[in-house]
């Protein structure tokens, strides 16, 4: 093999053993632009949290365009409780901490990794948000079905197949106006059950966003 199409070769292998990381992980880039900007000293040691936890990620989170996403719809609600599933080290939950901060609201959030659920309560305490956080160690499809006060947005991001029966266990919880929306309705294949659910029922309107990416769908429960 001539010496340019080998160096060509060895640099396609380099990349293809990069690029499904780099993928598994969401991180390809961003469609919004613009930095996010601080409008109060609590809002900076936030945003300072996201940006040290997205730096130094060991496990999965959500892209930044999709954790902006969810506090520009938590806040534009004006959400008094949000609900997550899938907690990992607390990077999306921050972001709705951002607007629930705003808001006055508060958040539940589910995780079932003993490590990463401590690591989110350490990221929450950082960023000085804990008081408004309360961080559930477990099997989410059980213990949320303890919550019994109502609900402004569900965010689902926990185990793929099981997004189903978080939506009926949680959308009589939801209150009429609430939003749900869930995470990787792109990448990797969601759950066909999942989608017909969000998209047939009459009482609910789907519009799915940045699926160039990881996908989100966000569902407005309309009564
Ligand atoms: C993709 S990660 C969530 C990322 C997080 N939302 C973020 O953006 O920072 C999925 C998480 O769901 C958790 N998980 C999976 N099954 C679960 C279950 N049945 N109950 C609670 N958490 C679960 C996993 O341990 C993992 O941390």
């Amino acid at each position: 093999m001539k010496k340019g199409r080998r160096a060509a070769l060895r640099a396609a292998l380099a990349l293809s053993a990069i690029a499904p990381v780099a993928l598994a992980q969401g991180r390809r880039g961003r469609a919004s632009e613009g930095a996010v900007r601080a409008n109060s000293p609590e809002e900076r040691r936030i945003l300072d949290v996201l940006a040290d936890v997205y730096r130094n990620h060991r496990y999965l989170s959500v892209p930044e365009d999709d954790g902006r996403l969810l506090r520009v719809l938590a806040e534009s609600i004006g959400a008094n409780h949000a609900v997550e599933l899938g907690t990992s080290t607390g990077y999306s939950g921050l972001w709705l901490l951002l607007a629930l901060s705003k808001t006055g609201g508060r958040l539940t959030t589910f995780e079932i990794d003993r490590e990463r659920h401590a690591m989110a309560r350490s990221n929450f305490e950082r960023a000085g948000v804990a008081q408004f956080a309360t961080a559930v160690l477990g099997d989410a499809h059980v213990e949320v079905t303890k919550l019994k006060d109502s609900i402004d947005l569900v965010f689902i991001d926990a185990d793929k197949e099981g997004y189903l029966d978080y939506l009926r266990k949680l959308l009589p919880l939801v209150r009429a106006g609430g939003l749900v929306v869930a995470h990787n309705m792109a990448s990797p294949p969601p759950d066909p059950a999942y989608v017909s659910a969000i998209t047939t029922d009459p009482a609910l309107e789907t519009v799915f966003l940045n699926m160039h990416d990881a996908g989100v769908g966000v569902t407005l429960k309309k009564h």
